[in-house]
């Protein structure tokens, strides 16, 4: 156990460092987001819902149900937080599982008892663990901006995944100057549509579609996003 903590202590020794001297890490440690959103969890919903209108659980909703209308699905939403995508679907005729770095956040989530399974965990590890070809919709709501290099986590998501079924994630847009993926002052990373674009080509994606979305504010300024939709044929 001492061993583990002084490895992420390290983790984040070295990421700090990096960010420090103007580098962009490829990703960030997970003992770093995991302490972030236990601090955050109680005030989350409100803060982020109320204060900072975010929106991305409901929309990614409206994509699952649009693609399901039966409610018959099997959903594993990475990074579930509270649980507020659980909230946005209701119930449905199949499996939601749920993973989270924060126990906090997965406290908030379980009493909603909508989640059939909730683990907490890195997204990765837990799509190492899925069995291939177990699962219609994978979902990441405001998660892969604190994940960085999103190829591994892609590649995992294409072999949990159905043939047709989707991965359906948000993204901070990064803009022209800021390259491929660019870790922000904020703390979260941003990445470009050709980057993203490429990666799910890559993993063996048939198809993958943009919708800009307004992902929250910070500091009264929209943050502006996309939502992907990727599709396994
Ligand atoms: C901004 S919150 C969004 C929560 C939820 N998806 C929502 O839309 O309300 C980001 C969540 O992703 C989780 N997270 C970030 N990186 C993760 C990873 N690599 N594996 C699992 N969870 C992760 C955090 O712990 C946090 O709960």
């Amino acid at each position: 156990m001492a061993a583990q903590s002084d490895q992420s202590d390290e983790a984040v020794r070295r990421f700090r460092e990096a960010v420090a001297r103007g580098e962009t890490p490829r990703t960030q440690p997970a003992a770093l987001v995991a302490e972030l959103f236990d601090g955050l969890a109680e005030r989350f919903e409100k803060h982020l819902v109320g204060r900072l209108q975010y929106r991305v659980p409901h929309r990614v909703a409206d994509i699952v149900l649009g693609r399901h209308p039966q409610r018959r699905l099997d959903l594993l939403d990475l990074g579930c937080g509270t649980g507020l995508l659980g909230l946005c679907l209701g119930r449905i005729d199949g499996d939601l599982a749920g993973v989270d770095l924060s126990a906090r956040m997965l406290d908030q989530a379980a009493p909603l008892g909508i989640y059939t399974r909730l683990r907490q965990g890195d997204a990765l590890v837990e799509l190492h663990d899925t069995p291939a070809q177990s699962h219609d919709c994978i979902t990441a709501c405001d998660v892969f901006i604190y994940v960085g290099d999103l190829s591994d986590l892609i590649a995992a998501a294409y072999r949990a995944l159905r043939p047709g079924g989707a991965l359906i994630f948000s993204c901070e847009q990064a803009d022209a100057t800021e390259g491929d993926l660019c870790l922000r002052a904020s703390g979260r990373y941003a990445h470009s549509r050709i980057s993203i674009a490429g990666l799910c080509r890559n993993a063996g994606f048939a198809e993958c579609r943009f919708e800009d979305i307004m992902l929250r504010l910070e500091a009264d300024h929209p943050i502006a996003g996309c939502i992907v939709v990727a599709e396994k044929r």
